[in-house]
């Protein structure tokens, strides 16, 4: 438990995993049923940029700092929503954020101080349960949900060797409790191989309806750096093949240390 989020919140990878966030979670509230979402890696929930980890590694200031003056329109309701928030919102207070009165969401935290702030933070909402536990065990655990609606959204740091089997595997699992869900999973972009691996991996998998957003910000073939990333989504609400490629353009247009090679594509993996 070596990750901490709060040294890259608000960084490029961060601001466009929250921007799909958002737009998805806007397109699931388009209908009145309730929606039940599931954030397996939760992180803190939101972070002070200005202070601590994330003000000594400045990761924010290529991401959520090139956004904040007149944000392009396809990025404008996040921007929206993180200036009304105040602290940079991690995925659990943007979900929170757009939460109805009837929805629901419960988020899953490993690293005891940082669930321990995520407790404080929701303490007494009666819409928002905080657990203490694995991830990808808690798939299996708290799905399905009660709502026929939702979306399940799997963050992890991909730190360990085996983490794309993992969330392929929490994919599958999530999709055979939750059919109906959308489901997400963030994933890094060092090198293209281990990410051509996932993606065959997915097909053969035999999961349905999925696509990949995928942003790099220089040619991905360090495989030491960190040099774009992707969200894989399995049965995206509609309007989301259109609207992604927007939200990625609109970031990269920002983004002041692109490199020759930087691009952003969207990628149907498997039809419906
Ligand atoms: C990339 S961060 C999550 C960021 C968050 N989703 C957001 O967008 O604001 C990954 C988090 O997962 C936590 N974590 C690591 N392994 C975990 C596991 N097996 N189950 C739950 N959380 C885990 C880490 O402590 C870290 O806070």
């Amino acid at each position: 438990m070596n990750y901490r989020h709060a040294f890259h919140a608000g960084n490029p990878a961060d601001c466009m995993k929250h921007a799909l966030l958002v737009w998805m979670l806007r397109a699931l509230a388009r209908k009145p049923a309730p929606v039940f979402v599931l954030d397996t890696h939760a992180g803190l929930g939101r972070y002070d940029l200005l202070s601590g980890p994330a003000e000594r590694t400045g990761e924010w200031r290529d991401g959520i700092a090139r956004l904040l003056h007149e944000p392009p329109p396809p990025l404008a309701d996040y921007v929206g929503l993180v200036e009304r928030l105040g602290l940079y919102p991690g995925s659990p207070a943007l979900i929170r954020a757009l939460l109805r009165p009837g929805d629901q969401m419960a988020c899953c935290e490993l690293h005891p101080e940082d669930h321990a702030a995520l407790s404080r933070l929701f303490r007494g909402d009666r819409q928002v349960a905080v657990h203490l536990r694995d991830g990808y065990a808690a798939i299996g655990a708290l799905l399905p949900p009660r709502q026929a609606r939702g979306l399940v959204l799997i963050d992890p740091p991909f730190e360990a060797p085996g983490e794309f089997d993992r969330v392929l595997a929490g994919l599958q699992a999530g999709v055979a409790r939750f059919a109906t869900g959308v489901h997400a999973a963030w994933y890094p972009i060092k090198h293209r191989s281990p990410v051509r691996a996932f993606h065959e991996a997915v097909r053969f998998a035999g999961l349905r309806d999925v696509v990949c957003a995928e942003m790099w910000w220089r040619e991905p073939t360090d495989p030491a750096r960190l040099n774009g990333c992707g969200l894989l989504v399995r049965n995206p609400p509609w309007g989301f093949e259109t609207a992604a490629p927007d939200v990625l353009a609109a970031l990269l247009g920002r983004l002041e240390n692109k490199q020759p090679g930087f691009g952003h594509t969207l990628l149907r993996l498997t039809g419906e």
